[in-house]
Order: C-alpha cells, then structure tokens, then sequence
C-alpha cells in the first residue's frame, strides 16, 4: 500500500498459502485499480527465473515471503528452512544478472538476537543461538544477503528487524487474515473477543518480569511498512557506500502480554476470557528495541501507539466477522 501510494510500480508475488486474494480486493478499494499480482511459489527456481524474465524492469525487491510464527517452527523445522531459505537464494540467483544496483529490502526479525542479554536491543547487540527455527532462519537469511553484498557489489541491502508487527490498514481494507489457529498474541486476542477462538492461552505467568508473563515490542503495521519505502529510497540512492545495512524496527517500549490484554480490554470495553496455561517453547522473555539508529540514519521513527495499533486490529476484526 505505502509503495503504490508513493507511485512506485508494485508486482505482488506470492502462493497464497498463508494470505487471500481478498487483499488484492482490499488494496483495490483503497487505490481505485487493481494491482499486479502473481501467484508463484518461490521455492520453484524455474518459475522465479521466469518471473523476472516477464518482468525485465523490476528495480528492487522487498522480500517478505516467509513462514513466521516462533512456536510453529519448532513443530516443523523442515518446512520454515526449505519455506524461509530456498526462495531467497532463487531471488538472489535472478538478481545476480542484473547488472545495475539492485535495492533487496529484507524482511527479517528480533528473533536473530536470541534472548538479548542487554535491552533495549540495538543493531550492535550480538546475535546469539536463535531459540527457534524461525529465528535461525533469519540470521541465515542475514548471513547469506551479507555474503552475497560482498560478492555482487550491485545488491544492495536493508535488513529490518521488526519486532512485533500489529494491526490493520487505517482504512479498514486489509489486515491480519491468519489461516486456520492464530499463532499470534493479537489475532488470538482479536478472535477470542469476536468469538471465534474460545478462549486465549496465556503461555506462562512465572516468567522474570513485572506481571510474570512475556515482554515484546508490539509496533503497528503501517509504521512498520514506512520503514521499508525509507529503506528502498536509500538502497537507490546513488553515492550509497554501504550496500549491507541492518534497523530495528521496534517502538522501543515493551509491554507484558497482561498489559496488552488490559489495554485491548480497555479499547474494546470488552472482558477477555484467557487462561494461564504453561510457557511455549521456544520463547524469550523479553526484547523490545533501541530505535536510535533507523531515527538518526533513516529519519524514521514508530508514531503509533499501542492502543492504535489494537484499535485497528480490533476494527479490522469486527468487520471481517460482520459484528
Ligand atoms: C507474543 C507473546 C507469547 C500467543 C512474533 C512473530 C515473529 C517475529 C517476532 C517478526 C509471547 C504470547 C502468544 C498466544 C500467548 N516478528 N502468546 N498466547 O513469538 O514474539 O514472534 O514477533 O518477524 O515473526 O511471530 O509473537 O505474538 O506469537 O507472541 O501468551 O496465544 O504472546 O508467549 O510472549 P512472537 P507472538
């Protein structure tokens, strides 16, 4: 939506298997035309190199297509590295043609730092063990774009390390469509109150922090996708000397999951029904951002607070369940 609305030409690639065709529906109501939209799985090296063969004008890539869910990936290991790992190295195999440089913007995660020993976490904190197959497969994906900006000085890189990503569209359009069991705090939180989960499992209460359960970083969506139209603008930028550059993209405020139940219950004016139930594996305790860098270097800082972000969601909720 950010890139469309800045004028850039968007082709949206992706297998749908974990998003709908209803957010092209969305993204169409929002700017008057339909949008480019192609329906390839990424893992097929063939189709990739195809694709950019049909496309011989595409100038830079924002590559989002992953599997991301922390407990997920601790269940199937196996499918988050073929789904996170393969595509990326197709990509870059077609982008190593082109002879011009190349803006690759990466969507990659608090995760690769592991259970951070300092916070808030900056770009400097050191990567530790991932504590998932998911996190892993993002400092991989960090590895390798790093190697390959070295090799071909033409890619040129930002890799964003979200935090936790929230919310809807303000326009009540698009927004969270997780299939099946949502793996995620807010669209759990969203679906227990429209009704269609029973209830929230809050995963440990025995946890070091102010109310015994978990700290993130929850940043609102669109914050998060201005960051990524900064980031393109840069990697164009001709006299752009490094080609390999990492942000957090955070709000720099960590909140308890209790905190974001009672501030959800307090924008909704509704009681959650949740329960205490055991810790999940593969957690950290906490991780929330030092957001000094993307301020300073990208001029970019998260505007949207906490309860917007819940209001949104809240909104967007509601509508897909016509309440
Ligand atoms: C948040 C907190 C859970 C569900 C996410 C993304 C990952 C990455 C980092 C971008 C934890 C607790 C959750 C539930 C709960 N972001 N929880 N009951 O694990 O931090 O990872 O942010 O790359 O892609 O998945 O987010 O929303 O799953 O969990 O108690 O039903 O909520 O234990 O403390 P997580 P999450």
């Amino acid at each position: 939506m950010e890139l469309i609305q800045q004028g850039f030409e968007v082709i949206i690639a992706d297998d749908l298997s974990n998003s709908s065709l209803s957010v092209l529906e969305g993204i169409k109501k929002i700017i008057g035309r339909p949008v480019t939209f192609v329906e390839i799985d990424l893992k097929d090296k063939n189709r990739v190199a195809k694709l950019f063969k049909l496309h011989p004008d595409i100038s830079g890539v924002i590559h989002f297509a992953a599997s991301k869910a922390v407990g997920e990936s601790i269940l199937r290991p196996l499918e988050y590295y073929e789904n996170n790992i393969v595509p990326l190295l197709n990509l870059l195999q077609e982008i190593k043609k082109k002879i011009v440089n190349f803006p690759f913007i990466f969507s990659s995660s608090c995760t690769v730092y592991g259970q951070a020993d300092q916070l808030p976490i900056d770009e400097l904190t050191p990567t530790k063990k991932a504590e998932s197959p998911y996190g892993n497969t993002k400092q991989i994906g960090e590895e390798i774009l790093y190697d390959e900006s070295i090799a071909n000085k033409c890619l040129r890189v930002v890799s964003l390390r979200y935090f936790n990503p929230i919310g809807a569209h303000p326009s009540n359009e698009i927004g969270e469509l997780p299939f099946g069991k949502p793996q995620n705090l807010v669209p759990f939180i969203t679906q227990t109150a429209a009704g269609i989960q029973k209830k929230l499992s809050v995963f440990g209460d025995d946890y070091p922090t102010t109310d015994g359960t978990c700290i993130r970083d929850y940043i609102h969506v669109v914050d998060l996708a201005k960051a990524h139209i900064i980031g393109l603008k840069r990697m164009t930028v001709k006299d752009q000397n490094k080609n390999f550059e990492v942000y957090n993209l955070g709000t720099g405020r960590g909140n308890t999951v209790l905190e974001v139940i009672k501030t959800f219950e307090k924008i909704s004016s509704l009681s959650l029904n949740y329960e205490i139930s055991t810790r999940r594996k593969g957690d950290i305790i906490k991780a929330y951002a030092d957001t000094t860098k993307a301020n300073k270097v990208l001029g970019w800082k998260a505007e949207l607070s906490l309860e917007e972000a819940l209001i949104s969601a809240w909104r967007w909720e509601k509508k897909i369940r016509k309440l």
